[in-house]
């Protein structure tokens, strides 16, 4: 998954314009413009944050009544609102739910920006995906309150319409998603699921 990267690109110029950490802020904007994502005072989780600029975007989103809680391996390239909480955790971790940090909050949407570190295989790299994706689907419907939206970056590729279609069992509206800040070759797009049903399947 060999990628170009151009300091001089039209989001990362832009991105430092606006003191955004990443140039991704601009993928998040477009699909909440397109998608209305989030509202004014909703509890918002955003898996894999770092270096932060979803972190910002949705910060400013939810105003001061509304509250961000951001969960990566890695720290933080930004300063967080102060509407914003920053756990350093493994998302993969048994215990980031059960007994750990995120105790038992719930939230009106979750959102995943995670991707693993690329190998260079096809297969090793949507395999490891699908591992924090299924994991980031596994904690929405945890923690998603009801009628709630989960957004997450997929890379297409072997297993991803397996997981479009669980996510379907779930939400009332799911669909793919590539926004315009995605790079040229790039195998990343997002799942965009709003609704959810909060129901138990066995
Ligand atoms: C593309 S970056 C996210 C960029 C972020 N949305 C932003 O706008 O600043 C992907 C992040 O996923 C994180 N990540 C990958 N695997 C993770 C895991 N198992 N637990 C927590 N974070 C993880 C990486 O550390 C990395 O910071």
């Amino acid at each position: 998954m060999k990628r170009e990267f151009s300091k001089n690109d039209f989001f990362t110029k832009k991105a430092k314009q606006e003191n955004y950490p990443a140039r991704s802020v601009y993928k998040l904007q477009d699909i909440d413009n397109k998608f209305k994502i989030f509202r004014k005072s909703d509890w918002v989780l955003d898996l894999g944050c770092a270096p932060g600029s979803w972190l910002l975007y949705i910060g400013n989103k939810v105003s001061i009544t509304g509250k961000v809680v951001g969960v990566d391996v890695l720290d933080l390239n930004t300063q967080p609102l102060n509407n914003t909480l920053f756990i350093k955790k493994n998302v993969l971790d048994e215990d980031l739910l059960e007994s750990g940090p995120l105790g038992s909050a719930s939230f009106n949407v979750v959102v995943s920006d995670m991707a693993p570190n690329t190998t260079g295989l096809l297969e090793v790299d949507v395999a490891n995906c699908l591992e924090l994706t299924n994991r980031a689907l596994e904690i929405a419907k945890k923690v998603l309150t009801e009628n709630g939206n989960f957004v997450c970056k997929v890379f297409e590729g072997l297993g991803t319409d397996a997981f479009v279609k669980e996510a379907k069992k779930y939400f009332q509206m799911v669909k793919k998603y590539r926004p315009q800040a995605v790079r040229r070759g790039s195998k990343e797009i997002y799942l965009i699921a709003k609704g959810f049903k909060n129901i138990k399947i066995l």
